[in-house]
């Protein structure tokens, strides 16, 4: 049946627009379980949906999602699965300032495909060396590239050789020499390597192996004809990875307003720091503080703005129509919401501030539009359905212990009780504080004089597999929200969401209730 639009339809009575919803709720905090979507006609299938957005000239992401810049959240191995997913991880600033570089730069070298680290042996090792690696290692392969000591290629010790009846060989007696094996210059990979390895896979019948050197044989990676093909099937998804204009992974990077022994805002330090962020090829910094309505923070994003005039700036987090507008006319190009939503968060309990998180969006989004700036959803994100109502309002959304979970986030795996769990704290948790995140709270790691006021808690998630596979749910979710609202993009989404508060009673009917649960959804 066609969308006919009945005048006597009570729905407009009982479902609002933002602009007639929020208003109406003006003296009361809502948060994601207060509020429900109501359905739309739709011809727009979950799957045929569009996801990308735009944060900011020059930033663009194919799925609105960003790792948290949190110490148990995003480092290099998260930021590349982020990107790789189409979606931006933010490289935390709890660690050494050449530290954060150097995570950055793992980010834009990073060749999907390519094993950049390549497990090597030495012309002087037995066969019997190498089986004892590929055991105790629990190798599933058994060919490795043969290097010298200043890492040049001798050769290639192939599987058929690594067998216990040669285990009293030297490797250099058994390696395929360098003349017999296949190389690409690094050079020649150009921007979009894995085309040209494909390229090279067809032309070399039977090679399954293509090894990459530099103009001094050096060895720089490994690329398999299995990996290739995956990633060529890959190539056929709906959500591509997110690369800059030179086809490299986008990464960001939070800073923080640093100040010197004087108290003072260390300009220096913060401009030296990011213009070493920025010769590794950030795509965006951002200035993460508790309170970015503050003179600190928005002379931080000034001095920023005025000495990089076309790099990404996020800011925040604020929860205010005026926060936001002051963080644009620094130079913000998006904004981080968010005040005590987190689940790690006890702003609220300690401080006594903060503000809903759909109130805090909509009243931030109303102030973004006028400035022409992109708001980011930050905190409290606990699932998918969150996620398609935070972006009715938002450009995007900041996902922290959704994330902390997975394999790709920072830290060891702990078995307590059969279970199996990472940890993840607060950036204002005393650990992390002093770790180095205190100045985000304004206060001073230093300073023994007074203790330290925790905004943040240490804890526990369950291990959740991938960061692949979470997204993959995320995302899913968020398709199958936009099914029902009729809406083919997120532009569509922020225009056609209809809005209506929920009892307590009808949260309790939103969740699985009166029935033993055998299995969760995920
Ligand atoms: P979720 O709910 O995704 O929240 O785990 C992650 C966001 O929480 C913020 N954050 C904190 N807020 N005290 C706070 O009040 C803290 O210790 C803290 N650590 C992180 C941050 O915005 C993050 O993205």
């Amino acid at each position: 049946m066609a969308a006919t639009k009945k005048t006597d339809s009570p729905d407009s009575q009982f479902y609002k627009p933002a602009d007639a919803f929020f208003p109406a709720f003006n003296n009361l905090g809502l948060t994601f379980d207060d509020i429900t979507l109501a359905t739309l006609y739709s011809e727009i299938l979950p799957r045929d949906t569009q996801l990308d957005t735009q944060l900011a000239d020059g930033l663009r992401l194919n799925i609105p999602v960003i790792s948290s810049d949190m110490d148990t959240v995003t480092e290099s191995r998260m930021a590349i699965a982020m990107a790789l997913n189409g979606a931006l991880g933010l490289i935390h600033y709890n660690m050494p300032e050449r530290q954060q570089l150097s995570e950055v730069s793992r980010v834009k070298f990073h060749v999907q495909g390519m094993n950049q680290e390549p497990i090597k042996v030495s012309p002087e090792q037995f066969i019997g060396d190498v089986l004892k690696i590929i055991e105790e290692r629990k190798f599933s392969f058994s060919t490795f590239p043969v290097v010298d000591a200043g890492g040049k290629l001798l050769g290639l010790l192939s599987g058929h050789v690594v067998k216990p009846r040669y285990a009293k060989r030297k490797v250099a007696e058994a390696l395929t020499p360098r003349t017999q094996v296949q190389t690409i210059n690094k050079r020649e990979l150009g921007k979009d390597p894995i085309a040209r390895a494909d390229k090279f896979f067809t032309e070399h019948l039977g090679i399954h192996k293509l090894l990459v050197v530099d103009d001094k044989d050096h060895l720089h990676g490994l690329i398999t004809l299995s990996d290739v093909e995956r990633i060529a099937q890959e190539r056929n998804a709906q959500f591509k990875p997110a690369r800059d204009a030179n086809f490299r992974l986008i990464c960001g990077a939070a800073v923080s307003a640093t100040r010197n022994a004087f108290g003072e805002l260390d300009r220096e330090r913060i401009l030296n720091h990011v213009g070493g962020l920025v010769e590794r090829g950030v795509d965006v910094v951002a200035v993460s503080t508790a309170h970015g309505h503050t003179k600190g923070v928005g002379d931080t994003v000034k001095m920023l703005r005025d000495a990089f005039p076309k790099l990404p700036i996020i800011a925040g987090n604020v929860t205010s129509g005026d926060g936001v507008e002051f963080l644009a006319d620094c130079g913000a190009n998006a904004i981080k919401v968010g005040q005590g939503p987190g689940s790690i968060c006890t702003t609220r309990v300690v401080a006594g501030v903060g503000i809903p998180q759909m109130t805090a969006l909509y009243i931030a989004s109303r102030a973004a539009a006028r400035k022409k700036v992109s708001i980011l959803a930050d905190g409290g994100i606990t699932k998918s359905g969150d996620i398609v109502k935070a972006l009715t309002l938002a450009q995007g959304v900041i996902c922290g212990g959704l994330l902390a979970g997975c394999a790709e986030a920072p830290g060891e795996v702990l078995e307590i009780g059969g279970k199996l769990y990472k940890q993840y704290r607060g950036m204002g948790s005393l650990a992390a504080m002093k770790s180095g995140s205190a100045a985000r709270y304004g206060q001073d790691k230093a300073d023994t004089t007074r203790k330290l006021a925790a905004e943040g808690i240490e804890a526990l998630k369950e291990v959740a597999g991938s960061a692949d596979r979470v997204l993959a749910q995320l995302i899913g979710g968020i398709q199958s929200g936009m099914g029902y609202l009729g809406a083919a993009n997120l532009g569509q989404l922020r225009e056609k969401a209809r809005y209506i508060r929920v009892s307590p009673a009808g949260q309790r009917e939103a969740a699985p209730h009166d029935v033993v649960e055998l299995k969760t959804g995920s």
